[in-house]
């Protein structure tokens, strides 16, 4: 029997303590997210033509990239192309996209190119096709003198079948010179039918979870391979094509994927990030590299004297979301069509870096962004040992320096997390708070890919997550990681969401995560089995909250075991009960199994119960997660 003491409010829980986590990994931003069909849409990639194809008889000089830093020094490659009387579909480039693009019978595409031509006489036809060749869907412009200038120009393809693996064709027709740039395309039904934006199915899939934050953009991809490659929010804004491209962190050159194509374009950049945490009602938590490399990597370092650019960042991060649409950045953000403020209230310095190199760049950070915006939450970076203290004096040391948060990171085994349900149990309960930035249970190597997603390792995260729930008065943040990854193209699982260029597929883990989401209430219930806090008595593991919104207890039941069991919950302090509950379960009959593309059998189900008296018995599935909704 679990007894919850539901007329004893508890701790409050914090409206951010469930959050996502996103990074571009596996495809998560370029290929995913940012809805962008066309890889290496600017020849910017080390191999210029990487992603494309040349189609036709060509000759030498048909085809140059010119590399000029007058004409753009964030974006300097170009296509200078000459069309020697050339026929239909005789000449041209094709795009292969991002592992093929995703196209939709009846969606509109939007094309668009930059290009500069001097005189009439070339038709630029775009074709979308299928790999057999099979056209399904096109369009054409004819490219009028731009007298000496660039000139952009948008055409519509309508798509006359589904196709997972589409590629996109430039014919180029007629007689003479063209130089073209930036040749994008873009479904038009991206979330909020914003133009050029994000997939919208994806980002349905966090809306839906109702996030209390976003942690962006990592991770390693923060830190970078070198410090040349990493994240700086500045390159990250403003017109397309003044955002530098940079190789991504997780190319094959730097991991260990076959991804040599892997870069960042930056059209989801910081703006949109904040745009974003807008639109799914969750609070933008940006990470900022603190002068140091993925330790991972070339753990480069930029030595104290240099650390001010990457202070001054942080600053300016804090004007460019919070400060008036007049200020120096304020009106950047302005400009970009946001004059209101984006609350930023957090700021994370660093991922993953641990060493005393840290200590000595954190405690800067904090003492320059505490005088500047003492109103800014600050986010250190920690991690966990499995086998022993190793974190202990970084910790003791962030908690001296009165870190607002620090960022704990976990990748273990299913077995850990339900040792570890009563971690923090006996942490402080001053002064620091903890965030658990990345977790998510790890199976064995044995499982690849999506299959590493199992039901028993969501229902160890669940078990682990009674933990953080019962703690929310230390706990007030918590993120699994990576949160997408692409089917085609992944670095690293398990993950929260798997997606191909046509479907999302939500996890076991994505399901408990939303679950706790929704069902976070406001204030932890004490809840006791015997004389003893819950804690994994019998593969069973509880938490209790109470929602203030709705006047409703909350009770989430974990069976980690693998027999059924049948717990009574017995609630005491409240006069009455309501004599209806719902009952959420997630459970499946193969513990190993995990959902797919085709099949997803991992799902909630929701069921109405009776309830009679203060005391609801029930019985729960092995491995299976129960939320219990009961009015009060
Ligand atoms: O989530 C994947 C990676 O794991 C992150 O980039 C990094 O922070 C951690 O090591």
């Amino acid at each position: 029997t679990f007894t919850v003491s539901a007329g004893q409010l508890g701790a409050e829980i914090q409206p951010t303590m469930y959050g996502v986590f996103f990074e571009d990994i596996n495809m998560g931003a370029d290929g995913g997210l940012y809805a962008e069909l066309v890889k290496n849409r600017s020849f910017e990639f080390n191999s210029p033509l990487m992603g494309w194809t040349l189609n036709g008889r060509k000759e030498e000089g048909d085809i140059l990239v010119v590399h000029s830093t007058t004409y753009n020094k964030a974006n300097p490659n170009y296509l200078q192309v000459k069309v020697n009387n050339r026929g239909k579909r005789e000449f041209g480039l094709t795009n292969e996209g991002f592992r093929g693009m995703g196209i939709r019978q009846g969606t509109e595409y939007y094309l668009s190119a930059m290009f500069r031509t001097a005189a009439p006489g070339i038709t630029v036809h775009a074709e979308l096709l299928t790999p057999s060749g099979k056209v399904i869907g096109e369009s054409a412009f004819e490219a009028a003198p731009t007298g000496g200038k660039w000139a952009k120009k948008e055409i519509t393809l309508r798509a006359t079948a589904d196709e997972p693996a589409a590629k996109l064709t430039l014919w180029l027709e007629g007689n003479g010179m063209i130089d073209l740039d930036i040749i994008s395309l873009f479904p038009s039904n991206t979330w909020k039918n914003r133009r050029n934006g994000l997939r919208a199915d994806m980002v349905q899939m966090l809306a839906d979870m109702k996030p209390g934050f976003i942690r962006f953009p990592g991770g390693c991809i923060v830190e970078g391979r070198d410090l040349a490659n990493r994240f700086q929010w500045k390159k990250t804004i403003g017109p397309i094509e003044n955002r530098e491209l940079i190789i991504n962190r997780w190319n094959t050159e730097f991991s260990h994927r076959l991804t040599p194509d892997y870069f960042q374009s930056f059209g989801l950049g910081f703006f949109e990030y904040f745009q974003l945490a807008e639109d799914i009602g969750a609070a933008p938590l940006p990470i900022l590299n603190c002068g140091m490399a993925c330790q991972f990597n070339t753990a480069e370092l930029a030595p104290m004297e240099e650390l001010q650019p990457y202070i001054q960042d942080a600053i300016d991060l804090v004007e460019f979301a919070n400060g008036p649409a007049t200020s120096e950045w304020g009106k950047v953000r302005a400009a970009m069509g946001h004059p209101e403020p984006f609350n930023l209230t957090m700021i994370g310095v660093g991922n993953e870096n641990w060493g005393p190199q840290y200590i000595e760049r954190a405690s800067e950070f904090a003492r320059q962004l505490k005088a500047a915006h003492p109103e800014i939450k600050l986010v250190f970076s920690s991690g966990t040992d499995p086998n022993g203290d190793r974190f202990n004096f970084l910790n003791d040391t962030l908690r001296k320096m009165k870190a607002d948060f620090i960022d704990e990171h976990y990748y273990r085994n299913p077995e850990w997390f339900l040792s570890n349900a009563r971690r923090y149990d006996n942490y402080p309960r001053t002064g620091s708070k903890v965030f658990a930035g990345e977790y998510a249970a790890h199976e064995t190597k044995d499982f690849v890919g999506a299959d590493r997603n199992t039901l028993r390792a969501a229902i160890a995260e669940a078990a682990f997550l009674t933990g953080l729930e019962r703690n929310a008065d230390v706990v007030q943040m918590a993120s699994y990681a990576p949160l997408f990854a692409n089917a085609e193209q992944w670095q690293w699982a398990p993950d929260l969401i798997w997606v191909n260029s046509m479907k999302v597929v939500p996890t076991p883990s994505y399901h408990v995560q939303k679950l706790y989401s929704l069902n976070k209430g406001t204030n932890v219930l004490p809840l006791v089995s015997g004389n003893e806090a819950v804690s994994g008595q019998d593969s069973l593991y509880a938490s209790a909250v109470f929602d203030k919104k709705t006047n409703d207890i909350i009770v989430k039941i974990v069976n980690a075991g693998q027999q059924p069991a049948s717990p009574k919950i017995q609630f005491q302090g409240r006069k009455s009960l309501a004599k209806k509950a719902t009952l959420t379960t997630l459970t499946g009959d193969n513990p190993v199994g995990s959902n797919k593309f085709d099949a997803q059998p991992v799902q909630p189900v929701v069921a109405a119960i009776n309830v009679s008296g203060n005391v609801v018995p029930l019985t729960v599935a092995p491995n299976s997660f129960t939320v219990l909704r009961i009015g009060a």
